[in-house]
């Protein structure tokens, strides 16, 4: 059979993705599979235990990555890599990362099954805490292993209840003996959600981004006073919620104000002592600014920690601000993010142009091998909840441009 002519198996697909699904699921339809928790645990056996049956070379290394590797004709060549993150949100959903694994998943098991030898070696991923939600900052995996995050830095980042996640890694059995260190890349491919509302009001099925928004975060934390609610006089109250309360409503309106398409989000918060008859007087929250301009995002921090200061002197409030991570935004590789366009037409798939707006491991990639991303519908452009939720055959045509773009990259001498 023509190369060309070869399609996923949508069913195995599908099977593999409801499979993970119960590792971690939550009772209203969406998964809660922290990075390094036990359930990521278990879908990681679960993982290289079916890069086994492929009899792949399985490799882990020192940030926990899973590699499974196919060997070509040419051993030599660098290899072509796909795949994304096992991962979720907390209460996130069943697609955001498991689909470009279990996609690239079944890539090489189509071409197993077909007993297809590639000229290139295929190397499928699993990248380490993606979502940046238990340990913060987002794609350290990728990060470390680009080059462009420190190791010790990142084993010593730590969840809220305290533990570091070097240790969190050890605990799981997935701290791997191989050095965390990238090797030549031919090509890297993601296969992943829209995670917005465009496609579907587009009416496409595949999603061609040219290139990921710059993801910059930061920690602000607010000092007040602590006090009894009810003898304390409102006048000279040092308030340290209300001070972050107006700050947050700052960061709402900056987008507007700025321009550029940007959006900026405060999505977590931590309240002290949080008792209902205590004064507030500490406030630790989360500022999330993205932008395909990097200068933009970068003086609206500018400008918010001027608007910070203001109100934290007028409410008489400490304020202490820190930049945890800042990625740039990247361009993909124009002649795969062409590959993908021209290939979805090739299977009958409208495409549409677009940036990405979430982050993901390829945009460390892309700094350092050409890389590009798939992009398939969310159903009512809703991503990072239970709800989150893709059609069987959008996945399925998602993996047949995966398996032909990684087919054509890897038969490149
Ligand atoms: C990753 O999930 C992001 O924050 O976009
Ligand atoms: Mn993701
Ligand atoms: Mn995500």
């Amino acid at each position: 059979m023509p190369y060309e002519d070869l399609r996923v198996n949508g069913d195995r697909l599908r099977d593999s993705l409801e499979t993970l699904a119960r590792i971690g699921g939550t009772p209203g339809g969406g998964m809660h599979r922290l990075a390094l928790s036990d359930d990521d645990k278990k879908a990681r056996d679960l993982f290289v235990s079916w890069l086994q049956e492929l009899d792949l070379e399985v490799t882990v290394d020192s940030m926990g990555n899973i590699f499974g590797r196919m060997s070509g004709r040419r051993p030599g060549l660098s290899p072509v890599m796909a795949g994304s993150h096992l991962d979720t949100q907390p209460k996130g959903g069943r697609f955001d990362g498991v689909l470009g694994v279990m996609g690239a998943l079944e890539v090489l098991r189509t071409l197993r099954e077909k007993g297809i030898e590639t000229e290139r070696p295929i190397v499928i991923v699993d990248w380490t805490n993606e979502e940046g939600s238990r340990f913060s900052p987002a794609m350290v995996g990728s990060g470390v292993w680009t080059g462009k995050l420190d190791l010790q830095w990142v084993h010593g980042r730590k969840d809220v209840h305290g533990r570091a996640l070097g240790q969190e890694l050890e605990r799981i059995g997935y701290k791997g003996s191989t050095p965390c260190k990238s090797w030549p890349v031919h090509a890297y491919y993601e296969l992943h959600i829209e995670q917005g509302p465009v496609l579907e009001r587009e009416g496409k099925r595949i999603g061609v981004p040219r290139g990921i928004v710059c993801l910059h975060w930061y920690d602000v934390v607010v000092e007040g006073t602590a006090n009894q609610v009810g003898p304390t006089p409102m006048e000279g109250r040092n308030d340290a919620l209300c001070a972050a309360a107006e700050m947050i409503l700052k960061v709402n309106a900056l987008p507007a104000e700025m321009g550029g398409n940007m959006v900026a989000t405060v999505g977590e918060i931590h309240n002290h002592p949080n008792s209902r008859n205590i004064i507030p007087d500490r406030v630790h929250f989360t500022v999330d600014i993205r932008s395909w301009d990097d200068q933009l995002a970068l003086q609206a921090w500018e400008r918010l920690k001027k608007d910070f200061q203001e109100i934290a002197s007028r409410r008489g409030c400490g304020l202490k601000t820190d930049v945890t991570w800042r990625v740039e935004h990247v361009p993909f590789d124009e002649r795969l993010v062409q590959r993908v366009r021209e290939t979805s037409r090739r299977l009958g798939y409208p495409t549409h142009e677009m940036v990405s707006g979430a982050g993901h491991d390829a945009s460390y990639m892309a700094m350092v091998a050409p890389t590009a991303m798939i992009f398939v519908p969310s159903i009512g452009g809703r991503s990072h909840v239970e709800v989150e939720r893709t059609s069987w055959e959008d996945c399925e045509a998602g993996a047949n441009v995966l398996l032909q773009c990684v087919l054509q990259s890897a038969m490149e001498g």
